[in-house]
């Protein structure tokens, strides 16, 4: 079997690509600084694992392991990803989402890797209602880490366009399950869950979303990682077509948890510039990779549930 290289393996999403692509055969090889992703993610003592702490802005050490392991596909997950964090440090997200690619590019390129999936966001469409498809407007930056995925699609797209690799941009929306390293929706009400709180402090209430499961993100990685497509460089939007607001996120934790919880909106939470809608279309991603979501939003949050009460 080929071997696999994951950048950020060990992170929220990173850590549940690695353990379903090892059961499925795979030599998987972990670049992560664990800055944000956990050892304890990652499956123990088996020998089709390689993890290594390696920085994605240090060129040498990239260099190393890649000639090292000499990958046949690069997924490449590491990124700063928490929006509020990258506003608050512009330089770290820019330097780690945007160097850090490139050095990823040029490391692949100089052991010939042949395929090159990468992790984008669908916050690098424009803010509006419609249904989000991948030919939908450009976006117009409203942050800075919206920018920074949106240059990391364009690198890629120019070193396929070069025919160093082909190459494959996942759109993800916001995803749900267990091992959430950042401070986000779901983890923030969990926290205060567990402290016994029943008045929950939310910021925007009404803004919707197309959550999807974790496990079918990784599922979604797993499979069109490895199809052949007609173009060097495709798109792909890896969501759902279902919508939830905040209010519905914590209504169905209010039911998995048995508890009574009333959200109420403080000021300090509430974002000046938000998305009132952020809707995937699919039709694209299901038609070209026969992939499509298999989980719901309350199992996503079950998971997430049940791993914060045993921490
Ligand atoms: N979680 C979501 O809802 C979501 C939505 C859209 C896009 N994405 C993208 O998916 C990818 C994975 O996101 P995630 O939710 O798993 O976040 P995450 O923060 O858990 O994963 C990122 C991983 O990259 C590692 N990392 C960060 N900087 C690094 C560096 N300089 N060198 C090496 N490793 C570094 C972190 O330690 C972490 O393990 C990211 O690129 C993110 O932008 C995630």
């Amino acid at each position: 079997m080929p071997t696999i290289l994951i950048t950020g393996g060990a992170g929220f999403i990173g850590s549940h690509l690695t353990t379903l692509l090892l059961s499925k055969g795979f030599s998987v090889v972990v670049l992560d600084n664990f800055s944000y992703g956990k050892r304890k993610f990652l499956p123990e003592n088996n020998p089709s694992l390689h993890i290594h702490e390696v920085d994605i802005l240090d060129k040498s050490a990239l260099q190393t392991h890649f000639e090292l392991y000499k990958p046949e596909t690069v997924f490449h997950l590491a990124a700063i990803h928490h929006i509020p964090t990258c506003e608050q440090k512009p330089e770290l997200a820019i330097r780690t989402n945007i160097e850090g690619t490139e050095n990823i590019i040029l490391a692949a390129q100089s052991v010939g890797v042949k395929r090159f999936i990468f992790a984008s966001s669908g916050a690098v469409y424009e803010i509006v209602d419609e249904e989000l498809k991948e030919n939908s407007t450009p976006v117009v930056p409203h942050d800075i880490y919206s920018i920074t995925k949106r240059a990391g699609e364009d690198l890629i797209r120019l070193y396929a366009e070069r025919k160093v690799f082909k190459s494959v941009v996942c759109r993800l929306f916001n995803t749900v399950g267990s091992h959430e390293t950042n401070a986000h929706l779901v983890p923030d009400i969990l926290q205060q869950v567990l402290e016994n709180k029943t008045e929950i402090a939310l910021g925007n209430l009404s803004p919707l979303r197309s959550y999807i499961h974790v496990l079918d993100v990784a599922e979604a990685f797993a499979t069109i990682g490895f199809q052949e497509f007609k173009n060097d460089f495709e798109t792909f939007n890896i969501g759902t077509e279902s919508e939830h607001s905040v209010a519905d996120i914590l209504q169905l934790i209010a039911e998995i948890s048995g508890k009574a919880l009333q959200a109420f909106q403080h000021p300090d939470r509430v974002r000046k510039v938000d998305r009132h809608r952020q809707r995937a279309n699919l039709a694209k991603t299901t038609s070209l990779t026969g992939w499509s979501p298999k989980r719901s939003l309350k199992e996503a949050l079950q998971d997430a549930y049940q791993e914060a009460i045993h921490v």
